[in-house]
């Protein structure tokens, strides 16, 4: 029996990315039925708002959603449908696996470690004001049911990828009250995971210890904000946000994306790396049970990585988009 999913292609280079990784999994034969449903600014330009009852519908019915980055204006227009989206499906858990693979040019090698970043609440639950003309205020909250919520979920998805240690990052030297609750949580969730090693590292000097020694850990747990940032300073590690998977994870409910956003500067020219949300696809894979489908494209991504000439400019190669996904396709049939 096919599975149904929730296809949001979204803006800038998202069309032609998630089209690349439909190609990819429609052609390893899994059943698949595409629910493609349109939000960002698309949906705005037809339907006079970026985020259609309708996405939200698809994704809840479905469960599971593959989805392009959505633009999201600075400064003025519609809040962030990626943070309302988190929100509004209560998906508190980002998970960005960071992972090197060999032909991709990065800093260190055989790097695999997985960054879990609580996703609703902290710095970006979305709560600000102007005081004046000349002062805004942003409200950070940290609660203790999305703490160890968060912190479970860490240790839980150590256990299940074989993981050895959870590091929590904080900054709870300073903001005693916000990341030292954070903390706390960590804390006391470490307690009910003896096989698993607990430590906590101030986010400044995290920040040093991940470039110098990315090697040193497995699972990494932050609050939303330094997720947000160790996520993508990570994503430099392994080569780039052009490879770089992620998902946005609740009880129920999960949302599979790249980590990239939709790069305006080089939407439609057939040039954008579709490698970040082809590994999303195959996260995306893994959570429905469709293993060999996923193996499949890991094992033809790692193949095509160790050929240069195939690969797309951005990693040194000379093929656009569409004709790396084919040359994937290729190996795949
Ligand atoms: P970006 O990730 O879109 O682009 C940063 C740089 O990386 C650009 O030079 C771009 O060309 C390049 N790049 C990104 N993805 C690439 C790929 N797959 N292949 C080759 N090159 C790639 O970040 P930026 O410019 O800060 O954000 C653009 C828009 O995307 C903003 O509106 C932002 O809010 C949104 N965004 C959406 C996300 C989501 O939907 N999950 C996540 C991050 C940003």
């Amino acid at each position: 029996m096919s599975k149904k999913i929730t296809l949001i292609p979204g803006d800038g280079i998202g069309p032609e990315v998630t089209e690349a990784t439909k190609r990819i999994i429609d052609a390893t034969n899994v059943q698949i039925e595409w629910d493609i449903v349109e939000a960002g600014t698309i949906a705005l330009e037809k339907y006079d708002t970026p985020l259609p009852d309708e996405v939200i519908e698809s994704i809840k019915k479905n469960k599971v959603a593959l989805k392009g980055p959505i633009t999201t204006p600075v400064g003025v227009g519609f809040r962030s449908v990626n943070v309302y989206l988190r929100q509004v499906l209560n998906l508190y858990a980002n998970v960005r696996p960071i992972k090197s693979y060999k032909g991709v040019k990065s800093l260190f090698e055989d790097i695999d470690f997985i960054i879990v970043r609580e996703n609703t609440e902290g710095l970006y639950a979305g709560i600000e004001h102007n005081v004046s003309d000349v002062a805004a205020e942003s409200i950070k909250i940290i609660t203790k049911k999305a703490s160890e919520r968060i912190a479970k979920f860490a240790f839980e998805l150590a256990g299940r990828e074989g993981k050895k240690k959870v590091t929590a990052v904080h900054k709870a030297n300073i903001l005693k009250l916000s990341d030292g609750l954070f903390l706390k949580c960590a804390k006391d969730v470490a307690k009910n995971y003896e096989d698993i090693e607990f430590e906590d590292v101030i986010v400044d000097a995290m920040s040093m210890k991940l470039v110098q020694n990315p090697k040193d850990y497995d699972v990494i747990v932050a609050p939303n904000l330094y997720g947000d940032i160790l996520s993508d300073m990570s994503a430099g590690l392994i080569g780039g946000l052009g490879i770089a998977p992620g998902a946005n994870i609740g009880d129920d409910i999960a949302v599979f994306e790249s980590v990239h956003g939709s790069a305006p500067d080089i939407a439609g020219k057939n040039i954008a790396n579709p490698t970040s949300t082809i590994l999303s696809g195959i996260m995306m894979l893994k959570s429905i049970d469709e293993y060999e489908a996923a193996n499949k494209i890991e094992k033809a991504m790692s193949e095509i990585f160790l050929q240069k000439d195939k690969l797309t400019k951005d990693l040194g190669g000379k093929l656009g988009t569409k004709e790396f996904t084919d040359e994937i396709i290729k190996i795949l049939k």
